[in-house]
């Protein structure tokens, strides 16, 4: 973790109206702030700290990045804990997201001194040739959209009962499955998932009661090198890691 970076973000995230906020006597606390605001404090919560390190600590155990490795995190938000845990170690980061907004934020706040590549997109939406290079494919954000098994799925549509049409939708088919292109290459393509079983926040349709539920949300070909479950107040965070 680079804790100076980590220091220069807090600052610019942390304003002086937030400052003064939590300064003066608890009847303004909190009261005063935005959506956007709360949003992106949240993204730095003492929860999400425990949860990224936990991903980021794993990842590290396998010893495979390099500083010629590539990372691209789907979903990532702000990409505020995992940006600087990850930057000085790789050689590139990309970030996508389909909230325009968010990505703003990071791209031209946060980090705007970092050289950090932005797509502001539906994971499902493109297949980009970069996806053939990448070392790392990171998704915290799980429990906010489609399996990530049907990234790029393989067809026939009838293989999508009434129960997975009713919560995603109705799923594109392809020939060609986006996971089997990262994976025909000399090195492994790895992944660093997580999910958990809140039901009840907001957009996050696609919690698993399990790990064992959530591995079944992988691809066909992947093969899980760490599991891990790490309980907190409300529910519990569930973690895998492995290669394609
Ligand atoms: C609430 S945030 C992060 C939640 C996650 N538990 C975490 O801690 O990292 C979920 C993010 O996923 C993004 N997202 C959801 N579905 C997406 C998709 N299909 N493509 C790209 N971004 C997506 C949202 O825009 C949002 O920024």
């Amino acid at each position: 973790m680079n804790v100076k970076l980590l220091q220069t973000i807090m600052n610019l995230v942390i304003t002086p109206d937030m400052r003064e906020a939590v300064n003066t006597p608890a009847t303004s606390r909190g009261l005063n702030r935005s959506g956007e605001e709360k949003d992106l404090l949240d993204s730095f919560s003492p929860n999400q700290f425990s949860s990224k390190m936990n991903l980021v600590d794993h990842v590290n155990s396998l010893d495979f990045l390099t500083k010629e490795s590539e990372i691209v995190i789907f979903g990532s938000w702000y990409g505020s804990i995992l940006i600087p845990a990850f930057y000085d170690k790789v050689k590139k980061i990309t970030c996508i997201d389909k909230n325009k907004t968010m990505l703003n934020m990071a791209k031209y706040t946060l980090f705007k001194d970092l050289d950090v590549d932005w797509i502001s997109d539906d994971v499902f939406a493109t297949f980009r040739d970069q996806f053939k290079t990448t070392d790392l494919f990171i998704n915290t954000s799980c429990e906010n959209m489609k399996p990530m098994r049907d990234w790029g799925p393989i067809g026939p549509k009838s293989r999508y009962d009434e129960i997975y049409r009713k919560r995603f939708g109705i799923p594109q088919t392809y020939t060609d499955p986006w996971w089997d292109r990262v994976a025909n290459r000399e090195k492994p393509a790895y992944f660093a998932f997580q999910s958990h079983n809140i039901f009840d926040i907001h957009d996050s349709y696609n919690c698993v009661k399990t790990i064992e539920e959530f591995k079944t949300q992988l691809p066909d070909r992947a093969e899980v090198l760490i599991e891990d479950s790490m309980p907190f107040e409300t529910g519990t965070r569930f973690t895998l890691i492995g290669k394609i």
